[in-house]
């Protein structure tokens, strides 16, 4: 039994706590891999989450980490390493969303955002690369990265930044390291500044989903249905499937 729990690998994810990326914690643990769940606030979160992966015969430890403090991020991978001692996935999910503007915000937000959406990943990929040395890389992207006008500039830009060192990885850390990523369309409302759901404006993404290809909204499963797949297919590197309904083509 012991054997068997050090042969399963093993994928850390960022800000599994809640919303998409629980729900990716609890696909990958359903597909047999032990989950090192990342949070940042949502303490009480992970600890459910990791509970419930428990109970439904998972293995899963929680690890608390400021992803905007770099010194603690450069700690992160090696902590799991300490917990698992291997590492087989990495999931960069967790992020912050907030609105900016190029000609209105100052240096904070952009500071702010590619902290935690661009440097983080770029660190724990890094690690990742070094340490484990084979396995795959997935970052959670955006189907807005194909735009130019939004209210979110600094998201947005922290988004497409992440998307080109996607591809520019899938090139540098072949042929042990697959770099893919997944750009989520209409998933979930925006989440509130207190971390919850923001239930305010009832049928937000409806209304927003009338001008997509496919007229609907999508599904959590949707992003963790491409994770699966990114993580299944072995001959494939450096792509980005928008799980999207189309948005991006219009
Ligand atoms: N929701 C959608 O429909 C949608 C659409 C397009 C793209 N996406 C992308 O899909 C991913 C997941 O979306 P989501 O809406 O589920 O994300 P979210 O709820 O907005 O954020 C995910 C997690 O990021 C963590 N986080 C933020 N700042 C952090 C920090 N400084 N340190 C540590 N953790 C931090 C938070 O963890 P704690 O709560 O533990 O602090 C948060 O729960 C994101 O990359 C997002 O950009 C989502």
């Amino acid at each position: 039994m012991k054997k068997e729990s050090v042969l399963r690998p093993t994928a850390l994810v960022t800000g599994g706590a809640q919303r998409i990326g629980q729900a990716i914690c609890y696909a990958l643990a359903r597909s047999g891999y032990k989950i090192a769940l990342h949070y940042g606030h949502s303490a009480a979160e992970a600890r459910q989450t990791a509970q419930h992966i428990r109970e439904n015969g998972g293995v899963c430890a929680i690890f608390p980490c400021d992803l905007s403090d770099k010194r603690a991020v450069e700690n992160l991978l090696g902590r799991v390493l300490k917990k698992f001692s291997r590492i087989d996935v990495l999931i960069n999910n967790a992020s912050v969303f907030e609105p900016s503007s190029l000609k209105k915000d100052e240096h904070d937000a952009m500071k702010r955002h590619f902290a935690v959406n661009f440097h983080a990943p770029y660190i724990l990929m890094r690690s990742f690369a070094r340490r484990a040395g084979e396995g795959s890389i997935i970052n959670i992207l955006d189907t807005h990265i194909v735009r130019d006008k939004t209210s979110h500039s600094a998201y947005l830009l922290s988004k497409k930044a992440l998307a080109e060192l996607t591809k520019m990885a899938a090139v540098e850390f072949a042929p042990g390291v697959r770099v893919n990523a997944v750009a989520p369309g209409l998933i979930l409302p925006p989440a509130s500044p207190e971390g919850g759901p923001a239930n305010q404006n009832p049928g937000y993404l409806e209304r927003l989903a009338k001008d997509v290809p496919l007229k609907r909204k999508g599904r959590v499963a949707n992003v963790t249905d491409a994770v699966l797949f990114l993580l299944d297919n072995d001959y494939v590197t450096g792509q980005i499937i928008y799980a999207d309904g189309g948005e991006h083509l219009i």
